[in-house]
């Protein structure tokens, strides 16, 4: 067995309805057969449409941006983890830095965002990453280890096998500023090194890692040729149907 390679797009909070539509139609059109998982993470308002126009394409998967931790009850305004798999998701992503930085998401709270989508059949797409200050101060390492263990090291050795790692450092999401290709393979390589020591080498192995910040055409190959780099979770390329493609077939 050797791990998945992935590139998933995140729309973040983007594209009307309509624009969804045909954003999705162009990706579909333009996207050659491929061994890697193409995840579209789109806004709660896009899953039910999306899905119909990806089922029958066989490397294209639908995810959420968020779910909450309770399976149901008075959260007005809220989507649990069993309304997004209803609709034909497989992946959601969990704690992404802008969560954590506008909606206060802690680990202790995306530690129960992650039980609760493993808990509905969803795969996690869980996000981790240090801000620049934290980078400047070299304790890069320490803050990532702490987010990893927190959300994720409580689960089963069966559950841990279902989750998708995505390190983005903070400081270069949105902002053109990518990590350099030895900064991305120096921290996944860290990551790996954590699950080996909580779930074994294998499992290790076995873990797709992905880098999130900045990731465009030109610079994806690169990134994505580390060892330990397993993909891309991709915000603003995500949102033109060439580049995102590009970005898929740079994994080729
Ligand atoms: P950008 O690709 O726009 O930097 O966003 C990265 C990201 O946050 C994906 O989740």
């Amino acid at each position: 067995m050797s791990r998945t390679t992935m590139v998933a797009g995140n729309w973040k909070m983007n594209k009307n309805y309509q624009e969804g539509r045909d954003l999705v139609k162009s990706i579909v059109e333009r996207l050659q057969p491929t061994d890697t998982k193409v995840v579209l993470c789109t806004p709660f308002v896009h899953l039910n449409s999306v899905a119909a126009s990806i089922k029958d394409i066989s490397n294209l998967y639908l995810g959420a941006q968020n779910c909450h931790q309770e399976a149901s009850g008075a959260y007005t305004g809220e989507i649990s983890t069993a309304m997004i798999k209803s609709v034909g998701a497989d992946y959601v992503i969990i704690g992404h830095s802008e969560r954590r930085k506008y909606f206060g998401e802690d680990d202790a709270l995306l530690a129960q965002k992650v039980k609760a989508a493993l808990e509905s059949g969803l795969k996690p797409i869980f996000c981790c990453g240090e801000e620049l200050s934290v980078r400047e101060a070299g304790t890069q390492n320490d803050l990532v280890a702490e987010q990893v263990k927190a959300a994720l090291f409580d689960l089963s050795e069966e559950q841990f096998a279902e989750v998708v790692i995505a390190y983005e450092p903070v400081w270069a999401i949105g902002t053109g500023k990518t990590a350099s290709p030895e900064q991305a393979q120096e921290m996944h390589k860290h990551i790996r090194s954590l699950i080996a020591d909580q779930y074994g080498a294998e499992r290790a192995d076995l873990t797709t890692i992905l880098y999130g910040g900045s990731v465009k055409p030109k610079n994806a190959k690169e990134i994505f040729g580390q060892p330990d780099v397993d993909g891309g979770l991709i915000g603003g390329a995500s949102l033109k149907a060439d580049d995102f493609v590009a970005i898929v077939d740079s994994t080729l």
